[in-house]
C-alpha cells in the first residue's frame, strides 16, 4: 500500500512541478504586457509644458503635407507649443491659407514652401529641393514631421494601377521622407539635437498584410524600417527619430473600413485629437510607436487574433471598398 501511495505521487509531482511553471511564465506575461501598456498609458497622460519641444529641440519645426487632415492639425498643435514653422505643400493657395491660421492663433513665425514631393529624385524636384534647402538654412530646426503621404490608387489589384501612379505613390511616401530627413540632418548633427517624426502607417506595422493597398503598406513599412535604423545611427548625436504608426484618423485619406465594419469607428480619432497625442509623443518612446489611445488598445486586440483571421477580415473590407469606390460613390 505504502509502495503504490509513493508510486502516485512519484508521478504526480512532475506534472505539478510542470504546470506550476507554465502558470509563472504565464503570469510574468500578463504582467509584462500590463506594465507596457500602463507605462504606455503613462507616457499619454505625461504633460508635456508649452515650451518643452523648443528647449529641447530647437525653435523651428519643418511639416510636410500640412494642408489637411494629421499635417494641418499636427503644425497648428506645434505651433500651439511655440514652435515656429516651415510649412511644405504643393498648393501654394492653401500654404498661405494655414500659415494665416497658425499665426492668426499663435505668436510664431512661419515661411511656406512650394513643393509638390511626387518630383522629389526627378529632374523637376531639384529646384523645390534647393528652396526647401534655402529655407532651412540658418534655421535652428528642432523638429521635422516628414507626414505627407498618399494612399491612391488603393483598393486595386497590383496589375490594375498604372506603373506612373505606383512611382508618384513611391515618390511621396518613400523618396520626400528620405530627403526631407536628410536636408535637415546636417543642421541637427551640428547643434547635437532635434526631433524626427515621420508618420507610418498602423497597416505596416501591426497587422500582417493590406490586400488591395499592398504598395501603400509596403512603402510604410519602409517608412518604418528607415525610422528605426536612423533611431539607432543618430541616437548618440541627439537625434530622437521615430515612426509614429496610427491606425483610422478621420481625414480624407482614411481607409472608409469603419461603415462596413460598424466597430472600427469606436477606434478613429479626430486629426486634432491624433496630433495632441502625436506631439506629446515626440522624442518619447523607441523608434515605433502608436500614441493614440484608442489605436493603442486596437494595437493590443489585433495582436490576440490569428493572421489568417486578418487576412480573411481585411481581404473582404478591401473588396468591399474597392466596389464602393468604383461604383462611385467615393
Ligand atoms: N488617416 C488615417 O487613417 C491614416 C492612417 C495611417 C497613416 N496615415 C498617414 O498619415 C499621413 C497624413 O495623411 P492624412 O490622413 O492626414 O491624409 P490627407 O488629409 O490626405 O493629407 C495628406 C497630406 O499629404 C499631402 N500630399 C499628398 N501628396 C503630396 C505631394 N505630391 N506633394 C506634397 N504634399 C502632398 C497632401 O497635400 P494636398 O492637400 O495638396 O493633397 C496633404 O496635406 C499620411 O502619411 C498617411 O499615410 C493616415
Amino acid at each position: 500500500m505504502a509502495s503504490h501511495v509513493f508510486m502516485i505521487r512519484q508521478e504526480t509531482a512532475p506534472a505539478q512541478w510542470w504546470f506550476l511553471s507554465l502558470a509563472f511564465v504565464g503570469a510574468a506575461y500578463a504582467a509584462t504586457v500590463t506594465l507596457r501598456f500602463v507605462a504606455y498609458l503613462a507616457l499619454c497622460r505625461c504633460h508635456r509644458p508649452k515650451d518643452d519641444l523648443r528647449r529641447r529641440y530647437g525653435e523651428w519645426a519643418v511639416v510636410t503635407g500640412p494642408t489637411s487632415g494629421i499635417g494641418r492639425a499636427m503644425a497648428l498643435e506645434l505651433a500651439r507649443h511655440g514652435l515656429n514653422l516651415v510649412l511644405v505643400g504643393r498648393d501654394p493657395a492653401i500654404l498661405r491659407e494655414i500659415s494665416g491660421t497658425v499665426k492668426s492663433l499663435h505668436k510664431v513665425k512661419t515661411k511656406t514652401v512650394v513643393f509638390d514631393l511626387s518630383l522629389v529624385w526627378t529632374p523637376d524636384g531639384d529646384e523645390p529641393l534647393r528652396r526647401l534647402r534655402e529655407a532651412v538654412e540658418g534655421l535652428d530646426v528642432g523638429v521635422v514631421v516628414n507626414n505627407a503621404g498618399v494612399a491612391k490608387p488603393g483598393a486595386v489589384y497590383l496589375h490594375e494601377a498604372d506603373v506612373e501612379a505606383w512611382v508618384r505613390m513611391v515618390r511621396v511616401n518613400m523618396s520626400a521622407v528620405t530627403e526631407v530627413t536628410a536636408v535637415v540632418l546636417p543642421g541637427m548633427v551640428s547643434r547635437g539635437r532635434g526631433a524626427i517624426v515621420n508618420i507610418g502607417s498602423a497597416g505596416s506595422e501591426y497587422i500582417p498584410s493590406l490586400p488591395l493597398y499592398t504598395m501603400y503598406a509596403a512603402t510604410k513599412r519602409y517608412v518604418a524600417q528607415f525610422s528605426r535604423s536612423l533611431h539607432v545611427e543618430y541616437a548618440s548625436k541627439g537625434i530622437h527619430v521615430q515612426c509614429q504608426a496610427p491606425f483610422f484618423v478621420d481625414t480624407r485619406l482614411m481607409f472608409r473600413f469603419e461603415e462596413a465594419a460598424g466597430g472600427v469607428s469606436l477606434f478613429t480619432v479626430t486629426p486634432d485629437a491624433y496630433a495632441r497625442a502625436a506631439v506629446a509623443w515626440i522624442g518619447r518612446g523607441g523608434a515605433l510607436c502608436t500614441p493614440a489611445v484608442r489605436h493603442q488598445l486596437l494595437r493590443r486586440m489585433a495582436a490576440a487574433a490569428p493572421d489568417s483571421v486578418h487576412d480573411w477580415i481585411l481581404l473582404r473590407l478591401a473588396t468591399w471598398n474597392r466596389k464602393r469606390c468604383f461604383s462611385g460613390s467615393e
